[in-house]
């Protein structure tokens, strides 16, 4: 029987049984070019905009309870709160907005919430598809992608094809949602294709480094988030890009994700244009 999952995030807290399942949003191919881990100089980040910004939307259930409504009213305000946050990140200039929207321990909330989130997903998809399209905004799912179903699988494969379409001459923004995801899955993903290229001998084992791990991540693709912000004051990674955010800056909001807006998101980036990044080394 599942352990009871603690409904407080992308979260949960530790699953019962992590699903076997191998995530499906495997690149297809493996970009030659992966950025070292650590800059070379270390840039302060004063005045600068992030390149990358993750989002662990968080609050969605506490939002919905606190007006007396059921979870699942939660999560379809925290879909205003999506394109919001797009827009603001939009007129920023940031290039890849990552949003965890559903973890791999979500399959284990209750089965009605479940179907509210995937059904959320295609309304979102829907919605929003031409406008994002017409925005230049390539939109991305990441995560394992073969426990989908029907509408939802159709919904995301049809926003992939049509804003890679739309932003074949370059993206304004990079949009990826996370669904069905979790870090540790990812981490063993990477080191199995790794192991799997050496047992072939097209890889040596001496040849396996920081940037050969990452360019087998889901994320090779993408520079590693700058920022990372938490909504509704939790202070927690929750298997979210475990790998990627070494170096983040952390951001923790104390609103709740259906509020969150765009105002806050240039709070967010304006708290992290004052930061100095050290990347372990003195400061200036
Ligand atoms: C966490 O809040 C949020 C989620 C598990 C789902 C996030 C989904 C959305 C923002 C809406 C749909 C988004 C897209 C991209 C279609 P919680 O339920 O854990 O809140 P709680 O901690 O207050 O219980």
């Amino acid at each position: 029987m599942p352990a009871p999952v603690a409904s407080d995030s992308p979260s949960a807290a530790v699953p019962a049984a992590v699903p076997a399942a191998v995530p499906a949003a495997v690149p297809a191919a493996v970009p030659a070019a992966v950025p070292a881990a650590v800059p070379a100089a270390v840039p302060a980040a004063a005045g600068a905009v992030p390149r990358h910004v993750a989002i662990i939307m968080d609050g969605n259930g506490r939002w919905a309870r606190r007006r007396g409504l059921p979870r699942p009213a939660g999560h379809q305000a925290g879909m205003g709160a999506v394109r919001a946050v797009v827009e603001a990140a939009l007129d920023a200039g940031v290039e890849v907005l990552s949003l965890f929207a559903f973890s791999q321990e979500n399959w284990q909330r209750p089965p009605l919430e479940v179907r509210a989130l995937m059904t959320l997903l295609e309304e979102y998809i829907a919605r929003e598809i031409r406008d994002l399209a017409e925005r230049r905004v390539r939109v991305r799912i990441i995560g394992d992608r073969a426990r989908l179903r029907g509408g939802a699988l159709r919904a995301v494969e049809r926003v992939e094809a049509e804003t890679a379409r739309a932003t074949a001459a370059g993206a304004r923004l990079r949009l990826n949602l996370f669904i069905s995801y979790g870090a540790r899955a990812e981490l063993v993903h990477a080191a199995r294709a790794l192991a799997e290229e050496v047992a072939a001998g097209r890889l040596a084992p001496e040849a396996i480094d920081e940037a050969a791990f990452a360019a087998r991540l889901f994320t090779a693709d993408a520079p590693d988030p700058d920022l990372l912000i938490r909504t509704s004051g939790e202070q927690r990674l929750s298997n979210f890009l475990l790998w990627q955010v070494a170096y983040a800056e952390l951001v923790i909001s104390p609103v709740l994700w259906p509020d969150f807006g765009g105002d806050d998101l240039r709070a967010a980036l304006a708290e992290y244009a004052g930061r100095e990044r050290r990347y372990g080394r003195v400061g200036r």
